[in-house]
C-alpha cells in the first residue's frame, strides 16, 4: 500500500474509502452534538471577500471545517447541514449569473452520500433548513445570519471535539494525501530542472505549477522559491522575475493539493559540488534518521529536542561550530541555525488544526521551553500525518544577535560566511504515522515517478 497509485487505481481507492470516511465523520460529529446538546450542525463553505472599493473578490478559500465533509474547493456561500440519523445535506449556491460561472453541480465518488440541493441565493438555502434554535453553526458570519435563529455560532467546545480527531487520517484521507504528494513531487522534479537550466524564481514557480497541473490559488500555500541567500528568509515570498547572475542554490518549499488535502515538501539544490552540496547530503541523512524514529507513541516534543541534538552534530562535523555538540544545544547555538519547529500536522490545512490539544475537551500541551515556534506537541497516534523538516540556515539577524553575545565564540565565523551566499537548507517530507513506524508519503511519491530523484 505504499506506491502512489495510477489514475485508475486512484479513482477506485477514492470510491472504496470515501463512504467509510464520511461515516466516521458523521459518527464523531453525532457524538459531539449529543454530548453538547445540539441537534444539528450547519457548516459554511465561506464567503467571497471583496477587494476594498472594487467589485472584485480575492481568490476563494473554502473553510477547512466545510472541506472535512465535501471535497469542494470552489463553492462559496454553500452549506453542509448534518442532523444525526439522516444523510448530510449539501446546499450549493448557484446564482443566476452571467458575470461569473456558478459552481458546477458536483460529480464523482463522494456525491451519492449527500442529499444535494442547488439554490440561487442564501434565502433559498435557509428555506431548505429546519428550525435551527438547537443547532450549532461553524463558519464566518454573513449579512443576515442573525435572522437565521441559530442556537450557537462557532461554539468552542464543539469545534474542539471536531478538530481533535482530524489529526488521525482515515484511509480516504491518506489516499488524498498520497495523491497530493505525487502532484507535489512532479512539481519539484520540474522545478529542479528549471533551476538547473538557469531559470528565475518566478520561472521555477511556473515550471512547478505546470507540472502539478494547478494554478497558484489551488496550491495549499504560496510556494517558497528562494535562490541563493534568499533561502535564509524562512517564508520568502518574492518570486524574483530576474535570474541572478550567479546561481548557487535553490531552496524550494512547495506543495500541491488534492481534494482539499495538502502536501508540504521542501528540497534544497546546489548548483555546484562543494561544501554546500555535501552539507545537503549530510542533512538528508540526518532527516532520514529523524524519520526513522517516527512511530505511534512518540512525543513530538522529543522529536524537536532530538532534532537539535542531531543538528548540533551536523554543525560540528561541517565545521560551522567550534564547540561540542552538547554545548551547541545547551547554549542555544543550534537555535541560531534552526529557529523553526521540526514539523507540524498536515491535512486539510498545511498547518493542520489541533497541534497543541491535550484532549478533545481542550487544554493545551505546552511547547518545550525555548522552542516557541513548534506547532505540534502531541503524542503521535496511528494515522497522524506530520511533516519532518529540519533545516540549517544562515540568517543575518540571528547571526548578528549571536555575534553580540556569549554564543559568538562557539561559531566558526569564516565557515559561516563562506556558506552564507547559499542561504540555507531545508529538507521536508510528509509522514503518515503507523503503529510501528511511518510511511514517507514524499519519498514514495518521488520514487513512483517515471523520472524519480
Ligand atoms: N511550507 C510551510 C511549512 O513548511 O511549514
Ligand atoms: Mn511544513
Ligand atoms: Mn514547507
Amino acid at each position: 500500500m505504499t506506491r502512489v497509485e495510477t489514475q485508475h487505481d486512484l479513482q477506485r481507492s477514492l470510491e472504496q474509502t470515501f463512504g467509510p470516511h464520511l461515516h466516521a465523520v458523521c459518527e464523531r460529529t453525532a457524538r459531539a452534538l449529543a454530548t453538547l446538546g445540539y441537534d444539528g450542525l450547519l457548516v459554511y463553505s465561506g464567503s467571497l471577500l471583496p477587494v476594498f472599493e472594487d467589485d472584485r473578490t480575492y481568490p476563494f478559500e473554502a473553510n477547512a471545517p466545510f472541506k472535512v465533509w465535501a471535497p469542494l474547493a470552489d463553492a462559496p456561500r454553500s452549506f453542509v447541514w448534518f442532523a444525526p440519523g439522516a444523510a448530510p445535506r449539501l446546499i450549493i449556491e448557484r446564482p443566476d449569473d452571467y458575470w461569473y460561472k456558478p459552481a458546477a453541480l458536483p460529480q464523482g465518488y463522494w456525491v451519492r452520500y449527500f442529499d444535494v440541493h442547488a439554490v440561487t441565493d442564501r434565502g433559498a438555502a435557509r428555506s431548505l433548513l429546519p428550525d435551527l434554535a438547537r443547532a450549532a453553526y461553524i463558519g464566518e458570519a454573513f449579512a443576515g445570519l442573525d435572522d437565521w435563529g441559530i442556537g450557537a455560532l462557532n461554539p468552542r467546545p464543539l469545534m474542539q471535539r471536531l478538530d481533535y480527531p482530524r489529526a488521525a487520517k482515515s484511509a480516504y484521507e491518506l489516499v488524498c494525501l498520497r495523491e497530493a504528494s505525487r502532484l507535489g513531487a512532479l512539481g519539484h522534479v520540474a522545478a529542479a530542472a528549471a533551476f538547473a537550466a538557469g531559470a528565475s524564481e518566478f520561472e521555477i514557480e511556473l515550471a512547478f505549477l505546470e507540472a502539478c497541473g494547478l494554478r497558484e490559488q489551488e496550491l495549499p500555500y504560496n510556494p517558497i522559491i528562494a535562490l541563493n541567500s534568499a533561502g535564509a528568509v524562512l517564508h520568502y515570498q518574492v518570486l524574483d522575475k530576474q535570474a541572478p547572475r550567479e546561481r548557487h542554490s535553490l531552496l524550494i518549499d512547495a506543495g500541491a493539493e488534492f481534494a482539499g488535502y495538502a502536501s508540504d515538501i521542501t528540497r534544497t539544490h546546489s548548483r555546484t559540488a562543494g561544501d554546500f552540496r555535501a552539507l545537503i547530503a549530510r542533512m538528508d541523512q540526518m532527516q532520514q534518521s529523524l524519520c526513522a524514529g517516527v512511530r505511534a507513541g512518540v512525543d513530538w516534543r522529543d522529536v524537536q529536542l532530538r532534532a537539535h541534538e542531531l543538528t548540533a552534530e551536523v554543525l560540528r562535523e561541517a565545521g560551522l561550530v567550534r564547540c561540542t555538540a552538547a554545548e551547541a544545544v545547551s547554549t542555544g547555538v543550534t537555535r541560531v541555525f534552526l529557529p523553526h519547529g521540526i514539523g507540524h500536522l498536515l491535512g486539510l490545512e498545511v498547518h493542520d488544526v489541533g497541534g497543541f490539544m491535550r484532549t478533545e475537551q481542550g487544554g493545551e500541551i505546552d511547547r518545550p521551553e525555548d522552542h516557541p515556534h513548534l506547532r505540534l506537541t502531541r503524542v503521535l497516534q496511528p494515522g497522524f500525518v506530520v511533516t519532518m523538516e529540519p533545516g540549517i540556515y544562515f540568517i543575518p539577524q540571528l547571526l548578528e544577535a549571536a555575534r553580540a553575545d556569549g554564543r559568538a565564540r562557539h561559531i566558526n565565523w569564516p565557515a559561516v560566511e563562506a556558506l552564507a551566499p547559499f542561504g540555507g537548507i531545508r529538507i521536508e517530507d510528509d509522514l503518515a504515522v503507523t503503529a510501528s513506524g511511518c510511511e514517507n508519503l514524499t519519498r514514495e511519491a518521488f520514487a513512483s515517478l517515471p523520472v524519480s530523484r
